[in-house]
């Protein structure tokens, strides 16, 4: 948000389809060779922000600058970006060689100069063997690096990806999200990657939007989200994570003490402090939970009996019924040969202020 001149810059944009709000005044800059992920639930407004940029849609209100100019109403042949759709749309009746000067010729290139600009994308992305086949001979992953030689041939400042992962298998898309990575580190183009993939956008992106009902609901990097949560929805639309519902009992320095059913937890203050006696919640991640045989010297402990175990491979999840806490629950993740030898002996479960994230909505 500091970066003097952002390549993208959108200000204030607003989408009305109706009735439906798709876009509620969203304000947002995207730094030159960033890899931005916007990830938020169906429906929250990503592929009409992704339209409205590649220039396929007009905005209710706001403002779209790219470089410095306003193109809210540009066509999309004007501007500087491309897009690749989830489904990849790629011609079915044209080879892969002539699928990727498609957009070359659109751009009125010569005929030697579209040869040699395709055929050094299709190599780049290692599909020069391939340059006369028709999509429907090629695998999901060949199609979809197709659709990316595609997008990138035009050398567009900005690169728009809705969901271009969705139709591959679990494998094979681990396997094309590190390639895509790998393909914006080495084109240091600025990507615009949608999903609503909560994994895929932390492993991938340098910085993460949480969209939400057509707002920015937190903005910062994948450990910012994860580990200081601002909000509850993003606390668990971000992996799995411990919900504790109680009263604000007071502040002490830069925290906050919590009474959580009698107990006396410490964490984290949030932004616009709460007052005394005002509702809040807090967020632990599993992994942040220790386990104890004592009472631990930690500023958050308390006492409880293991009530299930499920083996995840490396780890186990354990879940824990607190002492004198009515239908209280915690989840917390311990190494499986641990986790193996926890038996019916009461247990303390203890974590770290700095492991808290208060949550006041
Ligand atoms: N052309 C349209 N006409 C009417 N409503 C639309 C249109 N396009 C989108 N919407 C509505 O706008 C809202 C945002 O849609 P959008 O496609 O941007 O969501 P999304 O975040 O991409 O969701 P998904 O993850 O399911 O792709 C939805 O409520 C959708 O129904
Ligand atoms: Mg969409």
């Amino acid at each position: 948000m500091t970066d003097p001149e952002p390549l993208v810059r959108i200000e204030g944009l607003t989408k009305h389809f109706g009735e439906t709000v798709a876009l509620d005044d969203l304000t947002l800059d995207i730094a030159r060779g960033e890899f931005v992920t916007f990830l938020g639930p169906s429906g929250c407004g990503k592929s009409t922000t992704l339209r409205i940029l590649g220039g396929f849609e007009r905005p209710t209100r706001g403002r779209v600058i790219l470089d410095g100019a306003d193109v809210t109403n540009q066509p999309p042949e004007k501007r500087q970006v491309n897009m690749v759709f989830q489904d990849y749309a790629l011609f079915p009746h044209m080879t892969v060689a002539q699928n990727v000067s498609f957009g070359l010729e659109l751009k009125g290139m010569g005929k030697a100069e579209i040869k040699r600009r395709s055929d050094e994308i299709l190599s780049f992305l290692e599909l020069e063997s391939y340059g006369s086949r028709y999509p429907i001979q090629l695998s999901g992953g060949q199609r979809q690096r197709v659709a990316l030689a595609r997008a990138l041939a035009p050398d567009p400042a900005l690169l728009l990806l809705d969901e271009p992962l969705g139709a591959l298998d679990a494998k094979l898309r681990g396997q094309v999200q590190q390639e895509l990575k790998s393909i914006q580190r080495r084109t240091h183009k600025t990507f615009f990657f949608v999903t609503h993939d909560q994994e895929e956008a932390l492993t991938m992106s340098d910085r993460i939007v949480v969209l939400n009902h057509g707002r920015v609901e937190q903005d910062g990097t994948p450990e910012e989200l994860y580990f200081r949560p601002a909000s509850r929805f993003v606390a668990e639309f971000i992996g799995e994570t411990n919900l504790l519902s109680g009263r604000v009992r007071g502040k002490e320095d830069d925290k906050i003490v919590m009474d959580w059913h009698g107990q006396t937890l410490r964490g984290l203050a949030p932004q616009g402090s709460p007052d005394q006696g005002e509702p809040i919640t807090a967020s632990v991640r599993l992994e942040k939970l220790q386990f104890h045989s004592e009472r631990p010297e930690m500023p958050n402990a308390v006492r409880g009996r293991v009530v299930g175990k499920t083996f995840l491979g490396s780890r186990m999840a354990m879940e824990i019924a607190v002492d004198d806490v009515e239908d209280a629950m915690l989840r917390a993740y311990v190494d499986a040969e641990t986790g193996a030898r926890v038996g019916s002996d009461p247990v303390w479960i203890g974590w770290d202020v700095d492991s808290m994230a208060m949550l006041t909505d």
